[in-house]
């Protein structure tokens, strides 16, 4: 939650913040605001809303610096406001920081500033406590003040400080919230996030937590706490500049919709060798091992989580193995059965999620190996956890994950037959027929993109109801519940996903005449079990969609409408039958004219508990 951006060079930097923050206006868009040091004072300037406000208000303004910083904000302490928006400045105003995190103890700091210093505070900010600190304990050098702050603050951050006194630098600091320095041509930059400087370079440091960066135009230093250098690999970027950029479609959602399946494909191929073999490349998992663990433990938010649900499934059925999946902000709070015989699996996108690492951690203090399914490169996650399994599908920049959620189910499902075929629960057989099926998904999710218009037509029918019901059984459930927080996320429409046989023990009393039900029918083995639940709602007048397999006509009897995906193996089908879901959440949303890449009150990176 909340992006910062910095720079320090030769150029006028205004411009360069504002594109780097709208980069990053993913992690939150209540407010945004830059600070740039020119002749010996600092100008700051915040607006209300998103990125364009702060535009429009600095349109016609000269504003001039070759140091800045700047700041896209998801609040948390403090209305979203001009008052509350980022960069906040100590009471003389030579100090300016932008912040990501939350400074726990503040109010504790706020009064010992007020009380010992005679602070008046202008802002309702937990981050403005960080640069009145940093304006009291300065004595000429800002990394000393940034370090004797730090002493004092408790809580997970990352944030950046200019001085007026010090131009040509910015001190960051990082504890538990992501940080990167960029390394430009006569330049230099800290970021939250990769997507905000691919437009001006390729190399990067990922900062550690309890590390500070110094970035002057001619280098970067990173120190630990007592201010001993530290030497650290660059690490080449791969992402490339169009990766995060629109490149013609209209929303980042529908973009990231069509990219499924090269996303697919590349997480697939960087996975298998020429013999169609599973590369595990440096991650440890022997036969031994497998034989070592009891439990498996998949821990994961929101959309990561229902991939969670699918690789159940997958992990039970294919390699035999007890898997329990949690959301991780329940996790850690219920003294889950978790020691040294327990494998646990994150999955982040993002690799920054609060939740999820609290939760990682929690599990390797018991003793567990974890293993994460993490798309973003260098991440905490990718970092604290034992092994990595990346998902391939380049930045996600939407809010609403839709190639994540894809490629972390074929990580999945890669991780279950590789399991499987190591302890001998799958036939080589069994092995062949379903690397098989996974590699003819990518053209048959093109297939589904290619009848999008299909979808359309039935958002633009359904776009002005008030609630819509998702069902399904087995593997078809997992997925409901993903098509519902899509369809939620984005259009603000009240959904709800439910088991299908759990119907009649209470939701059923929902169903009135034409109420939505989007059912998902796509296992042959529940086929008629799942028709049965049609029926039931059918008979209470419902309006059905039925989302089943090609071919499988008897479904248009009970339904008003159905959209086929291509045939392929049950196991599989929730890499198609997402599909179609994503698509009418993106296209019900465009419908009710919402901001489908950056819904209300919501981030990408949730970075808090
Ligand atoms: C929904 C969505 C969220 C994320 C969740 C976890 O579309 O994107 O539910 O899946 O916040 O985020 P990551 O995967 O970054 O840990």
């Amino acid at each position: 939650m909340c992006g910062i951006v910095g720079y320090v060079g030769n150029d006028n930097c205004r411009d360069i913040i504002i594109d780097g923050l709208k980069k990053l206006e993913y992690r939150g868009y209540d407010s945004a605001g830059i600070a740039l040091i020119d002749k010996g004072s600092i100008a700051v300037r915040k607006q209300k809303g998103k990125i364009e406000n702060l535009e429009r208000a600095i349109a016609g303004e000269k504003l001039y610096g070759t140091t800045g910083i700047g700041h896209t904000r998801w609040a948390t302490h403090g209305v979203p406001s001009d008052e509350n928006a980022h960069p906040h400045s100590n009471q003389d105003e030579s100090i300016a920081i932008v912040h990501n995190g939350i400074v726990e103890n503040y109010v504790e700091l706020k009064e010992w500033l007020m009380a010992e210093h005679g602070i008046h505070f202008k802002t309702e900010t937990d981050s403005e406590v960080i640069a009145q600190l940093i304006g009291v304990l300065n004595k000429g050098c800002l990394e000393d003040a940034v370090l004797a702050a730090v002493d004092k603050m408790k809580g997970a951050y990352a944030f950046a400080a200019i001085s007026k006194d010090e131009p040509g630098k910015i001190v960051a600091f990082r504890k538990d919230a992501p940080l990167i320095a960029g390394l430009g041509k006569g330049c230099n930059f800290i970021a939250s996030d990769i997507p905000a400087l691919l437009k001006y370079l390729d190399k990067i440091y990922l900062i550690e937590n309890g590390e500070m960066v110094i970035c002057t135009p001619e280098k970067i230093q990173i120190m630990d706490q007592k201010k001993n250098p530290i030497k650290r690999d660059v690490l080449q970027v791969t992402w490339s500049l169009e990766d995060a950029e629109k490149e013609g479609y209209e929303h980042f959602m529908l973009k990231e919709i069509h990219e499924q399946p090269k996303a697919i494909r590349e997480t697939l191929m960087r996975r298998l060798d020429d013999d169609d073999q599973i590369k595990l490349d440096g991650i440890s998992l022997t036969l031994e091992d497998l034989e070592n663990f009891n439990k498996i433990y998949i821990v994961a938010c929101g959309t990561a989580y229902h991939a969670g649900l699918v690789g159940k499934y997958a992990i039970e059925k294919m390699a035999r193995v007890p898997v329990e999946v949690d959301v991780a902000s329940e996790f850690r709070y219920r003294d889950p059965f978790v020691d040294d015989k327990t494998l646990f699996i994150a999955i982040s996108q993002s690799g920054e999620t609060l939740d999820t690492l609290a939760a990682l951690r929690e599990a390797k203090r018991k003793g567990a190996r974890v293993l994460s399914i993490v798309n973003v490169v260098g991440s905490s996650v990718a970092r604290e956890s034992d092994d990595v399994f990346y998902t391939w599908a380049g930045p996600e920049i939407a809010v609403a994950s839709t190639k994540a959620y894809t490629t972390q189910l074929v990580c999945m499902y890669l991780i279950a037959l590789y399991m499987g075929k190591l302890k001998g629960t799958i036939s080589k057989e069994y092995y062949a027929e379903m690397i098989a099926e996974l590699k003819a998904i990518p053209e048959k999710v093109e297939k589904i993109i290619e009848k999008a218009g299909e979808v359309e037509e039935l958002a633009k029918f359904l776009y002005n109801r008030d609630q819509v019901f998702f069902i399904g059984r087995g593997i078809d459930s997992a997925v409901a519940y993903e098509g519902s927080l899509k369809l939620k996320e984005v259009s603000y429409i009240n959904s709800f996903a439910i088991a299908a046989g759990e119907l009649k023990h209470g939701t059923i009393a929902l169903m009135e005449p034409e109420t939505i039900v989007i059912a998902l029918a796509s296992q042959d083995r529940l086929f008629d079990k799942m028709y049965s639940n049609i029926v039931e709602v059918k008979a209470r007048l419902a309006h059905v969609v039925s989302i089943a397999k090609e071919g499988n006509t008897k479904i248009e009897q009970e339904s008003t409408e159905v959209i086929y995906i291509p045939n392929c193996a049950d196991e599989v089908t929730p890499l198609l039958t997402v599909i179609p879901l994503q698509l009418f959440a993106y296209y019900v949303a465009r419908e009710r004219d919402e901001d489908i890449d950056k819904p209300r009150n919501l981030a990408k990176s949730v970075t808090v508990e």
